[in-house]
């Protein structure tokens, strides 16, 4: 049956993109991390999200050293559709989340930042990168001057665009100082039913600042998706048997069987959609960028623009299921 999707586009805050609601998220098919795809399904996957409207995408230097960025831009080069490109700077320390006492100069000297965009482009194959972040933020870089600099160069020679931060895990508040700033165009954040707190103080400055808002880990690595069994087992080095360790599979079992009964479901297959909704129903969310190595996975997923908010009862509902904890430590 062919797949008619209504996507819907949303303006990403003062960089002005008319980005899909649905975007998609490029860390798991760097592959270094998330173990499984390979490039051809990785690239078949990114096709398919760009035919079915698909036109925002979120990389990273470090996604498989570089290995995500160079599929990105395989398949924006074949594409004849305007395709926005989001990718980041790593902290020169390798440290994530930036840690409080770290100054900036041992995370993003101004030299650094301009040699790492140029590595970026290197990879993606483009003169220009849509929207840079930095991988990591501390609130007490806001007042230094290495990044502003670093972000005028960088304009200034036309190899960016417009530049924001992805905002560590689950700390929304250390990005409000930088907003006040004005020098940020967009934040990426953990937005998701678990994850709620960005609404309390994040979601209303970047209203108030028309700052884009990328709601990232909408299915919280795969939980949200009903993707987690007591005795799932993930392949050696993949990221998520940290994530999901000790008991938490149990936890997850337990929260997510909790969610399903109390929203009326069957089972959790309707759940990624609901998931995803629930982020797209914040008027602060430009775009949600889900990981999607699968075509399956891009295909159920593009279905969610278009829909309108959540019924106002189901947003009820889902308030009840946050759930304050940091699998990443
Ligand atoms: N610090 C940072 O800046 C940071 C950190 C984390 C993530 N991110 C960004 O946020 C993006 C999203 O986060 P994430 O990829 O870590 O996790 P996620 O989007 O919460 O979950 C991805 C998982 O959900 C599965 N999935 C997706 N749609 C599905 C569907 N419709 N049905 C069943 N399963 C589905 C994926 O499967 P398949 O892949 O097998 O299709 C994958 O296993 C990343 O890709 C990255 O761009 C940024």
């Amino acid at each position: 049956m062919p797949i008619i999707v209504r996507m819907k586009h949303r303006q990403l805050g003062k960089a002005n993109f008319n980005v899909s609601e649905i975007g998609y998220g490029a860390w798991g098919i760097g592959g270094t991390m998330w173990i499984g795809a390979s490039d051809k399904e990785s690239l078949a996957a990114l096709e398919r999200a760009i035919q079915l409207g698909v036109n925002f995408i979120d990389t990273a230097l470090v996604y498989g050293n570089g290995h995500s960025e160079e599929l990105v831009g395989r398949v924006i080069a074949g594409s004849s559709q305007k395709v926005y490109v989001a990718t980041k700077v790593p902290p020169k320390n390798r440290i994530w989340p930036a840690p409080p006492g770290v100054g900036i100069e041992e995370a993003f000297p101004r030299d650094y930042i301009v040699r790492s965009t140029e590595e970026s482009l290197n990879n993606l194959g483009l003169d220009v990168i849509d929207l840079l972040q930095f991988h990591v933020w501390s609130p007490e870089w806001t007042g230094r001057d290495e990044w502003k600099r670093a972000f005028e160069d960088l304009k200034s020679q036309g190899k960016v665009r417009s530049f924001g931060i992805s905002i560590n895990n689950h700390q929304p508040d250390s990005a409000l100082s930088i907003i006040e700033t004005g020098l940020i165009d967009a934040v990426q954040v953990i937005y998701n039913i678990f994850d709620q707190s960005p609404e309390r103080n994040l979601f209303p400055a970047c209203l108030k600042h028309n700052i884009g808002v990328l709601a990232r880990v909408p299915l919280d690595e795969g939980a949200l998706a009903g993707l987690i069994m007591e005795n799932t087992v993930f392949p050696e080095g993949d990221f998520r048997s940290h994530y999901f360790r000790g008991d938490r599979k149990k936890q997850v079992v337990e929260r997510v069987g909790a969610l399903v009964r109390d929203l009326g479901l069957k089972d959790a297959s309707q759940l990624p959609a609901i998931a995803i909704r629930f982020c797209l129903s914040h008027p602060a969310v430009s775009t949600v960028i889900p990981g999607m190595r699968s075509i399956g996975s891009v295909e159920g997923n593009v279905m969610a623009s278009g829909q309108g908010p959540l019924p106002a009862p189901t947003l009820e509902v889902l308030r009840r299921h946050a759930w304050d904890r940091d699998f990443y430590k």
